[in-house]
């Protein structure tokens, strides 16, 4: 089992992803609304790589169904129902919804690693999950962080660094390349409190300074959900694996679904 980690796709083509199992991280916040929608009951998430398509796609949806969410530099974008915050992701807004996502980075990630044979997303809440299940797989894997326009960020680089870490600690024979283990020395430095990491990250600080700083706490916690989204026929939808059992996140108001 090879595990090789991309700090950002840019350097990588669609096709670069044929046949591979990769997962998607993208902290800030993409991959986190990702899990919280599907843990708090959303049938599914649509992700798309432009505004455009985000409306086409709800246009074409069943109406009442379909939430258009997302955000551009953080914000939602004028005609959209949700931004990019996990906590507007709540059981109450998102049951029974497909949610149609676009965002920055994370959601253009995800189309980008579309023709993988497996593709699975991750972040703190899921990634013990994560791990366990790649392990299961016994396949190479490719991290794809979804970095920030095509750059290196840190927030998921280090969350990279602990899906790696995680999967060693299960199987310790895997074989990481240089940039996993890049990622992991940046763990050991900055992983001991990732609200912290976070708080001091370009992305993080910009979140701060627009009024979102309570979502870089949820955006840390880690290990509170074995929900896995995976990639079918254009939509993330929950893994259904024995063993795997759905746990719910909390909603803004503390409820559980
Ligand atoms: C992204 O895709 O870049 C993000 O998730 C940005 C954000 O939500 O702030």
């Amino acid at each position: 089992m090879k595990i090789n980690v991309h700090y950002s796709n840019q350097h990588l083509d669609e096709l670069y992803f044929t046949g591979k199992t990769t997962v998607v991280i993208d902290i800030l916040r993409a991959s986190t609304v990702i899990v919280t929608a599907l843990a708090n009951g959303a049938k599914e998430v649509i992700p798309v790589s432009t505004v455009d398509f985000a409306m086409k796609v709800s246009g074409n949806a069943f109406s009442g169904q379909t939430l258009l969410c997302g955000e551009r530099n953080t914000k939602k974008i004028e005609g959209f129902v949700l931004g990019n915050s996990p906590l507007e992701f709540s059981h109450e807004v998102v049951n029974g919804k497909s949610i149609i996502h676009y965002t920055t980075n994370g959601s253009k990630a995800v189309v980008k690693a579309k023709f993988s044979e497996n593709l699975f997303v991750a972040c703190f809440h899921n990634l013990p999950a994560v791990a366990k299940h790649l392990v299961e797989l016994n396949k190479d894997v490719e991290i794809l962080c979804a970095g920030s326009n095509g750059n290196f960020n840190l927030e998921d680089t280090v969350c990279a660094g602990k899906l790696v870490s995680e999967i060693l600690f299960l199987k310790e024979d895997a074989e990481i390349g240089d940039a996993g283990r890049a990622a992991m020395i940046l763990l050991k430095t900055l992983g001991k409190n990732l609200l912290k990491m976070m708080k001091e990250t370009e992305h993080g600080k910009l979140l701060i300074e627009n009024g979102f700083s309570a979502d870089l706490k949820v955006c840390s916690e880690y290990g509170i959900t074995n929900i896995i989204p995976y990639f079918i026929s254009g939509a993330l939808k929950k893994l259904d694996v024995p063993g795997i059992h759905s746990e719910t996140i909390a909603s803004k108001d503390g409820e559980k679904s």
